[in-house]
């Protein structure tokens, strides 16, 4: 059959060595399956969709390097499994490869909906809609102005800074630069302490985005594994000594996938090692609102208590009240803020002023809105577990204390597999492989809770399919979709 040439985008040798990382297994002999094993991993993995074209077969050989005999052996094996699609004079593009897919379900025609498991992000709260509207009457005050704030308005930074306070972490409004959500923020911090080649220390598992940020500064994550339960400070202590990394990035509130949680204790020894090593510390607080089962007047004080010259604090409004507000912050020292807001400037001028208020309004009385939003989340949670229980009983996974999302161990290394076929299921997952910072991670999955009881429901169900259908296919792929992790 011919098959149309794609006007997808054209992926350049380098990315593709770039996104292909340590793809070798085994010996020389092997590499030509390794790599065709790799990019088929990338396309499942939807990091080379559908329609992307490839360099010319030099130019992959250039930028891996390796000999062409050995890339024209994985093309031809990517093409003959239909990973890869190719026409003389044209080149050649990826194809979603048929046969991993399975049968779509027959589901019922109100339960087709696709539901979106690959996001981690909670509705808004309800107390929004009021806070809009009290913030309309108070914009013409703001309207006479002329609205840029690098800094971010002064009335939120105020309530942040109290905030930081109460928590147990002395803080002025000088402290305090808003942002466009904490990803801004992350990308801000990461220009001030990074440049290419640089390392950034970070979980294995973190959040995905996170991971992505750091490479596109050209900076080289550096993957601490966790451990079932908690930080391997032991771990960190010997990463901080032999890869001398420029700065760590790390999630210690309802750790995004895994819930962890790090305790006063370890954040003592974990100012220490940071200390004895002289390495800054981003801190992504993203997450720090939602303690669903603890009472929040017990958690440990943030990071920075326990290093305050070397810790940059990320926060948002994002998991706590609404990601479409696209409100986050950096709390650090002042003089890390004005080098932070030089750096900005550059990029943007400033976060919107209305949604800067917005958050200001939730910030005047937060704890009922806060409080509702932990207790929904919480019984979300136990429908999930317990529809998994009923339909995906060889998962399995530690019950999380806070946070969106249970981190589940599958019974084969099949992650990625499970999220293609659950595409044709109306489901969309992010595979393991996405929070780790050089591939593997194939036996795990995240499942956020944050979607209503009757939906997570109706996931479970579908997921419980998913994974049988996989069960019955998985001695095709499993050998090949095992990526080392390094
Ligand atoms: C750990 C972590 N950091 C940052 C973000 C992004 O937050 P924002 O929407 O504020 O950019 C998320 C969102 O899931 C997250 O889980």
């Amino acid at each position: 059959m011919d098959q149309g040439i794609p006007l997808g985008g054209r992926v350049s040798g380098q990315r593709l060595a770039r996104l292909l990382g340590d793809w070798r297994r085994r010996g020389a002999r092997q590499g030509a399956a390794d790599l065709a094993a790799r990019v088929r991993m990338l396309v499942l993995d939807g990091q080379l969709p559908a329609g992307t074209r490839l360099p010319a077969e030099r130019e992959i050989a250039d930028a891996l390097p390796v000999s062409r005999t050995m890339v024209t052996a994985a093309l031809d094996q990517l093409r003959e499994e239909g990973v890869v699609a190719s026409r003389r004079g044209a080149g050649s593009w990826i194809t979603l490869p048929t046969g991993v897919l399975g049968r779509p379900l027959d589901l019922p025609s109100a339960s087709r909906a696709v539901i979106d498991l690959a996001r981690a992000a909670p509705p808004a709260v309800p107390s929004l809609a009021a806070a809009m509207d009290a913030v309309r009457l108070r914009m013409p005050e703001h309207l006479a102005g002329h609205g840029y704030h690098e800094h971010g308005v002064p009335e939120l930074r105020r309530l942040l800074a109290e905030r930081y306070t109460a928590r147990g972490l002395p803080t002025s409004p000088d402290q305090i630069v808003i942002t466009s959500g904490a990803q801004h923020a992350l990308a801000l911090a990461l220009r001030l302490f990074t440049g290419p080649g640089d390392r950034v220390l970070v979980e294995q598992p973190s959040y995905p985005n996170a991971l992505d940020a750091i490479r596109s500064m050209s900076a080289i994550p550096v993957p601490v594994p966790l451990a079932p339960d908690g930080w391997d400070l032991a771990g960190i202590a010997a990463a901080l000594r032999q890869a001398a990394p420029r700065v760590a990035y790390l999630v210690l509130d309802f750790q995004n996938p895994t819930g962890l949680r790090l305790d006063a204790q370890g954040r003592t020894r974990l100012g220490e090692l940071l200390r004895r090593a002289r390495t800054p510390a981003i801190i992504d607080e993203t997450l720090v609102d939602l303690d669903l089962d603890g009472d929040p007047a017990d958690a440990p004080p943030p990071m920075a208590a326990f290093a305050d010259e070397l810790v940059v604090t990320l926060g948002s409004a994002s998991k706590s009240h609404w990601g479409g507000m696209r409100i986050g912050w950096i709390r650090a020292r002042p003089d890390v803020v004005h080098r932070l807001v030089s750096t900005r400037t550059s990029i943007d001028l400033g976060t919107a002023v209305f949604e800067q208020l917005l958050m200001a309004e939730l910030l005047v009385d937060p704890e009922p809105a806060l409080r509702e939003r932990r207790a929904e989340l919480a019984a979300q949670r136990e429908v999930l577990i317990d529809s998994l229980a009923e339909h995906c009983p060889r998962w399995t996974f530690r019950r999380p204390a806070g946070g969106l999302g249970l981190w589940c161990e599958l019974d084969a290394p099949v992650s990625t597999q499970i999220a293609v076929v659950a595409q044709s299921h109306g489901i969309r997952l992010a595979p393991g492989g996405r929070f780790a910072a050089q591939g593997g991670l194939e036996r795990w999955l995240r499942l956020p809770y944050s979607l209503p009881a009757d939906v997570l429901r109706e996931a479970a169900r579908r997921l419980g399919s998913v994974a049988s259908l996989v069960a019955g296919s998985a001695t095709a792929m499993d050998g090949d979709l095992a990526v080392p992790v390094a």
